[in-house]
């Protein structure tokens, strides 16, 4: 495959920063995922090739979650940004360099492109009213203030909308106006901004994009909506804000204020390029001056004369007009000579079942659920790739994935390889046979190979993965029709054409399918003595690699051993599972254990699934009695979960000899010190769960209740009772048999709830070791 490349083409290329205050879900993603398809195949088709993402750190969201959270913002974003780097890398994304905006690199080129904007005279001040906290001592950006709709008269309306009456608001108009964080109400401030011109930069800016779009093939949703800001008329935008976390503005008068985030997020891609140069020149390896990729007319190092340096970025499309408008107009207007973007790739949404992916809700799948899930990470990335939502949204539904997941990787694919390989081995030791090149067959394969490359170099990554399975296909079909299984005993020269044509197909499929199944193609090839050349920026493959130039050539690989399926099936059962798991919000899944939340969490899936949530009364407390075991369990130790923001991790003596993990989501409303040493009453017998990759066994009882309008939780207290004692309903058995596991659901199908402050179920009083359990605070709750 020489065809149609240009050896002296660099490729840039960007996905967008993900903010770092909360767990990606599969909707944030796909972006990461998509930019690494493409990183992968230009590595491998012999483009030097950069990709560099990282989490974006700065502006109020972060600032005011590492409030909530008790930590400082540097505390939030180390948190943060190392549960995404896990994620991502289990998700076996090969960036470059995945680096973060709170650096110093970051600050150096941001205040070097506004200074360069303000001697160009593209930067303005505007005084402005602004709503203050006197009691934060901060001015409130327009989200984090609440108060009345002056129009529609809501009272939940926020600053910058009414979510009642849709209309788009400014915080000095809202009645009764109160701070989010604290409630009490802010006073009107002036203050001042600084802006960027953007009508004066837009002549300019419209040229760029008139040719950028074209030559550049830009998404049409990327085209249209550039053209319709433009059309609209450009405004001057403020770039500076009353916050302390985020970037200090290089200019008299506005010491206490930083830069906008969204001003110095995309110079986050320049930043994290020039972080991967600064890390490799201080652990002395080989560097590079990091504006050979972004400003190559000022860097010391050059690409050779004639290469042109190509900028792929990936994003969704709430983030289109950041990066055709206001990110070329700071490069622009900066009058420096900066690399500017020439393949926009932007994605129409990934919508969750019934709705949305929702990071402040909570909704969808998230990266650490898809960890948990125990599928591979390349089953996960297959079907994103395979559904990308490219022109237009798309639902992802657990009986979709079944299907997808089942039908193509398994049905198709997997099989493909499974049943050649496997009849290679068994038939002939596991050596290829010797064959003839079917001409017609490769023919096809050969067609289907130049139209993928074709649509991968404008990274249309999901069309370019359909025709991989055509290929898949077209080979299936070949050995149905071959029927080596009789050929290998009636004409033995046409089992070995199939197989020899066959094994070096599949070779092919995992050349081309090692940009979307990353280890899946290496496990493969790998059965061919083969790997698959992937290698970062400053890395080589080993000798011998295959890359895309190896497509289509016969010849080099060795005899296959003992070959595993890669991919099991996925069964009803098990996607019922997971639907079910993953159902309701995350929050409320994190602190499973935390007896109400999880229980309206599990009343919400059963209303999704249209069951009865909980048993009749009649029938609950003989099902208390036949399936429901509590054991009294002390608390030994606590420890926050180091992946969560909410579990804590306790060791239980459970009076069997061997200590028992729980995890409980109470780090919002105890502390360690208040539940160490407690005797608790715990669900026994409930399945093990794994919670932020921590088994829990069992989950502590709890109630909830609130004072002075804040939400509290007071756990079980049986101090009178020792480890082991079992908790039953009046008149029951004490000494009744140890009951048999049972799911989440069962136990939720019990209502146990504190009447004034007495735990019963179904009007019958709960008992450990006689004395009826009461609560002091939650006294009229659900327990779970
Ligand atoms: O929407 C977001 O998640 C932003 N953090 C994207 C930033 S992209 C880039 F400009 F940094
Ligand atoms: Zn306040």
């Amino acid at each position: 495959m020489k065809d149609m490349k240009n050896i002296k083409t660099k490729r840039l290329i960007t996905s967008a920063l993900p903010y770092v205050n909360n767990i990606p879900h599969l909707g944030n993603l796909i972006q990461m995922l998509s930019a690494d398809v493409f990183a992968r195949f230009c590595r491998s088709r012999g483009y030097e090739t950069m990709y560099v993402c990282g989490t974006d750190e700065y502006g109020t969201a972060t600032e005011t979650k590492a409030l909530q959270d008790n930590k400082t913002p540097r505390e939030l974003c180390d948190f943060f940004y190392k549960i995404h780097k896990d994620i991502y890398e289990w998700f076996g994304i090969a960036f470059d360099k995945f680096g973060r905006t709170s650096n110093e690199e970051c600050t150096e080129i941001t205040q070097l492109i506004f200074k360069k904007l303000d001697e160009n005279g593209f930067i303005k001040e505007h005084v402005t009213k602004q709503l203050f906290c006197t009691k934060c001592s901060m001015f409130l950006a327009d989200r984090y203030v609440d108060g009345t709709c002056p129009k529609c008269g809501a009272k939940d309306a926020r600053g910058d909308q009414c979510d009642s009456c849709g209309t788009l608001l400014d915080p000095t108009q809202l009645l009764e106006p109160r701070c989010h964080t604290c409630g009490s109400t802010p006073e009107v401030r002036e203050t001042k901004h600084l802006y960027i011109d953007l009508p004066s930069i837009a002549p300019k800016l419209e040229e760029w994009m008139a040719t950028a779009s074209v030559s550049g093939r830009w998404s049409q949703n990327a085209i249209q909506m550039t053209k319709a800001w433009i059309r609209d008329g450009l405004n001057e935008r403020a770039i500076t804000r009353d916050l302390k976390w985020g970037i200090p503005v290089p200019k008299e008068g506005y010491e206490n204020k930083v830069f906008y985030v969204w001003f110095n997020a995309p110079i986050g891609y320049m930043s994290i390029t020039k972080q991967l140069a600064d890390e490799l020149a201080a652990a002395g390896k080989k560097s590079f001056d990091w504006r050979k990729w972004w400003l190559p007319s000022e860097s010391s190092e050059k690409f050779e004369d004639g290469a042109e340096i190509q900028l792929f970025q990936f994003i969704g499309k709430d983030n289109i007009p950041f990066h055709t408008v206001v990110f070329p107009c700071s490069e622009i207007g900066s009058g420096m000579d900066f690399t500017k973007l020439f393949h926009m790739s932007s994605t129409e949404f990934l919508n969750y079942e019934s709705g949305k992916f929702s990071k402040s809700k909570g909704i969808g799948v998230f990266g650490s659920d898809a960890v948990e899930s125990g599928l591979p990470s390349d089953a996960w990335r297959f079907y994103i790739y395979f559904n990308r939502p490219e022109k237009q949204d798309y639902q992802f539904t657990w009986s979709d994935f079944q299907e997808k997941y089942n039908k193509e990787l398994i049905g198709n694919l997997g099989n493909l390889v499974n049943r050649t390989l496997t009849f290679t081995a068994k038939n002939y030791g596991g050596k290829i046979p010797d064959g003839k090149k079917d001409e017609a067959l490769w023919a096809k394969i050969e067609e289907k190979e130049r139209r993928v490359t074709e649509l991968l170099e404008w990274a249309e990554l999901k069309d370019a993965l359909h025709e991989i399975f055509e290929i898949s296909d077209i080979c299936n079909k070949a050995f149905q029709d071959a029927e080596p299984w009789k050929a290998i005993k009636e004409n033995k020269q046409a089992a070995d054409d199939i197989l020899y044509n066959l094994v070096y197909a599949i070779k092919d499929l995992m050349i081309l399918i090692q940009p979307y199944m990353p280890k899946y193609s290496q496990v493969v090839a790998g059965y061919l003595g083969k790997t698959i050349a992937c290698a970062k920026y400053g890395e080589s493959d080993g000798d011998g690699a295959l890359t895309w130039d190896d497509l289509g050539k016969f010849g080099g690989l060795s005899d296959i051993g003992e070959t595993k399926i890669y991919f099991s099936r996925l069964d009803d059962d098990a996607t019922s599972t997971f639907r079910n798991k993953f159902a309701g919000n995350q929050a409320d899944r994190d602190s499973a254990g935390d007896a109400s939340k999880e229980k309206k969490s599990k009343k919400k899936e059963k209303k999704e699934k249209k069951e009865p949530s909980v048993l009749p009364v009649g029938q609950q407390a003989d099902f208390f009695n036949a399936n429901i075991e509590l054991t009294v369990a002390k608390i030994v130790e606590v420890k926050p979960n180091p992946d969560s923001d909410k579990l804590f991790i306790e060791t239980l003596d459970d009076g069997s000899g061997v200590p028992r993990t729980i995890q409980s989501g109470l780090r919002a409303y105890l502390t360690e010190q208040e539940l160490l040493g407690k005797s608790v009453i715990i669900a026994s017998n409930l399945a093990p769960r794994t919670m932020r990759g921590v088994e829990s066994r069992g989950m502590l009882l709890a109630g909830d209740y609130t004072e002075d309008g804040k939400a509290m939780v007071e756990v079980i207290d049986v101090s009178w009772a020792n480890p082991g004692t079992k908790v039953v309903l009046e008149g029951a058995d004490v000494s009744a048999a140890k009951k048999a596991e049972i799911t989440g659901d069962e136990f939720f199908s019990v209502k146990i709830e504190s009447v004034g402050g007495t735990v019963q179920v179904a009007g019958k009083k709960l008992l450990a070791d006689g004395r009826a359990i009461t609560m002091a605070k939650a006294v009229d709750s659900e327990i779970g």
